[in-house]
């Protein structure tokens, strides 16, 4: 009897678990989406035959690469484009894609 209440406590626990991260992956794939027309569902492309393959950058290349489009100090012949895609995003959410991008594979 007594076992069966633990084994039933650990399978909530684990569903609240599996919830509460799906929930997260969630959030950032939302971030993700509008990027992935160009870069590819798991960033595997090379946007438009111009960019790196971005899920084989790290999460601080990524980031360096979004800072810089927003600033104007990076990029290529299509800086411009992406400088509209990052312009209004905050600190934490370019972390967050940064994060999310380098870890698709
Ligand atoms: C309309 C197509 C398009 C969309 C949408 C787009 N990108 Fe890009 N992205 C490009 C192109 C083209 C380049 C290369 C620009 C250049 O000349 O520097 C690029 C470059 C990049 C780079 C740098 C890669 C390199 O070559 O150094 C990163 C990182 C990146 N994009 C991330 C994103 C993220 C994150 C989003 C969504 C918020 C996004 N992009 C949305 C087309 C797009």
């Amino acid at each position: 009897m007594k076992t069966t209440k633990i084994i039933a406590t650990f399978k909530g626990l684990v569903l609240v678990g599996a919830i509460l991260s799906s929930s997260v992956v969630a959030a950032d794939a939302t971030l993700y989406k509008k990027c992935a027309g160009c870069h590819g569902q798991q960033a595997e492309k090379k946007a438009m035959g111009k960019s790196k393959i971005i899920n084989s950058m790290t999460a601080a290349e990524i980031v360096g690469a979004l800072n810089g489009y927003k600033d104007g100090s990076y990029g290529g012949s299509m800086k411009g484009l992406m400088k509209g895609q990052v312009k209004s995003l905050d600190d934490e959410q370019i972390e967050s894609l940064a994060q999310t991008i380098s870890e698709m594979k």
